[in-house]
């Protein structure tokens, strides 16, 4: 298994680009499944994680045809078979279960594994669920498997009983398709729940409403073709943010690829960092020494759960006590054991962490089980003195596209150990 080796002590300077984000292109990946017409996606970001969903639409019948270098994606679902998402792909990766809305709204029928528990808690689909049976299908759960069933999805008022992203993706696609009119409130209002809106707009659906609690949608009878890029990957832009201001660094920054991260943003600029905006770049310095803020998550526009391990990787070292309060997942505190390790000092009470800033962290070998655990310590690596080996990185391969050459080009020493 691959490794990082992460040499402390360098600032990162020079200019950032953001990728396509993943969690935006796997939506609309599933998406794809509600159209016969050929569809081209492009900024697709080249991540494990899409590996996992085009070979899962592949093992459906969909053909497809991806450039990584390009980010450009062509698919043609005409020929889906197989309703099923497998429970070898869903223990892998959990947004395989958006391809449930699509199968069922489409083809009446969907076969999908529950997901099981995984490393940052027990996340459940009960709300993907209630909503799909809320437009008319039959739920029945059995073998560790969901099996839906419906002749046609007929629109419904679908109160979500909790804000769900992939929740509410899966019920806004198939809302889409159904015969009349649905109405989703308490609806997830991420950024990318909106980006898949647009792309099913691009295809042809009516939805107002996206972005808010609230979303109306005007279900159709099938769907068109679709030519979509993908938005930019704010979850990576905010972590290279983070990574700027710990280090002390000055990186500019596209100014769209910051347009959703407006709390960070403030955040960063009460710990001491410096935003400087000119025209469509944005010039991020962060200072000798970053001071304690305190960041609590939730739904957005809040402070994002996917930037809280990064967070407390910053405030590890700054001058001062912050809380870092987690309130969308209840376990999502894996990297603090690995953190401490490296001289960090959290303590842990439930889903509240307090972080006493130490004067420096020290380089160790850990190792991380989540994605943006793993991405916490490259960035702890980044300001520890001496030498960090990050193991288990293909977390990291799930969600951040060349990660190691993008670090080296603003200055950082981290090199992969192929193992
Ligand atoms: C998505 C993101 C993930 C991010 C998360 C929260 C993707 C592919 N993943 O995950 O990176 O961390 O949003 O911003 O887009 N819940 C239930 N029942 C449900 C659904 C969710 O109880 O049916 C709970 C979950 O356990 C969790 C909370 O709701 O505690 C929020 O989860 P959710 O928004 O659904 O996260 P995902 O969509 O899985």
């Amino acid at each position: 298994m691959d490794s990082l080796r992460i040499e402390g002590g360098a600032r990162l300077t020079g200019s950032f680009r953001a990728s396509g984000a993943k969690n935006a292109a796997l939506p609309c990946l599933a998406a794809t499944l509600l159209t016969s017409q050929p569809v081209r996606l492009t900024n697709v970001p080249a991540l494990r994680d899409i590996r996992t969903m085009t070979a899962l639409l592949a093992e459906m019948g969909a053909r497809l045809v991806w450039d990584e270098a390009t980010g450009e994606i062509t698919l043609d679902c005409s020929g889906v078979f197989r309703l099923e998402a497998p429970y070898e792909l869903v223990r892998t990766m959990r947004a395989s279960v958006l391809c449930l809305g699509p199968l069922v709204a489409r083809y009446g029928h969907a076969r999908v594994s529950l997901p099981g528990g995984c490393a940052i808690g027990e996340r459940p689909i009960d709300q993907h669920l209630a909503g799909i049976e809320a437009l008319g299908a039959r739920i029945d759960l059995s073998h560790g498997y969901v099996d839906a069933r419906a002749r046609r999805l007929v629109g419904a008022r679908i109160p979500m009983g909790l804000v769900t992203v992939t929740g509410t993706m899966n019920v806004v696609m198939a809302a889409s398709l159904a015969r009349g009119e649905s109405e989703i409130d308490n609806a997830a209002c991420e950024p990318e729940v909106v980006n898949l809106c647009d792309f099913l707009r691009a295809m042809g659906a009516e939805i107002e409403g996206d972005g808010t609690p609230t979303i109306h949608i005007q279900g159709r009878e099938e769907f068109g073709g679709g030519d979509f890029a993908v938005m930019a990957d704010r979850i990576e832009a905010g972590t290279y943010l983070i990574g700027c201001a710990m280090t002390g660094g000055t990186v500019s920054f596209a100014k769209a690829d910051l347009a959703h991260l407006a709390l960070p943003l403030a955040l960063l600029r009460r710990a001491g960092v410096e935003i400087a905006g000119d025209g469509e770049t944005v010039q991020i310095t962060g200072p000798e020494r970053l001071t304690a803020v305190d960041a609590t998550t939730a739904p957005y526009p809040a402070f994002p759960t996917d930037l809280q391990a990064q967070w407390m990787a910053a405030m590890a070292t700054a001058d001062g006590v912050s809380v870092v309060r987690e309130e969308v997942f209840e376990n999502r505190f894996m990297h603090v054991a690995e953190l401490m390790r490296m001289g960090a000092d959290i303590r842990v009470d439930g889903a509240t962490a307090v972080v006493r800033g130490v004067d420096s962290l020290s380089g160790a070998p850990v190792m991380a089980t989540d994605l943006r655990a793993s991405a916490s310590l490259v960035l702890a690596g980044l300001i520890a003195r001496g030498e960090t080996c990050l193991a288990r990185i293909y977390h990291l391969d799930r969600g951040y596209e060349h990660l190691e050459e993008k670090l080296a080009a603003l200055g950082a020493r981290v090199v992969r150990e192929r193992g």
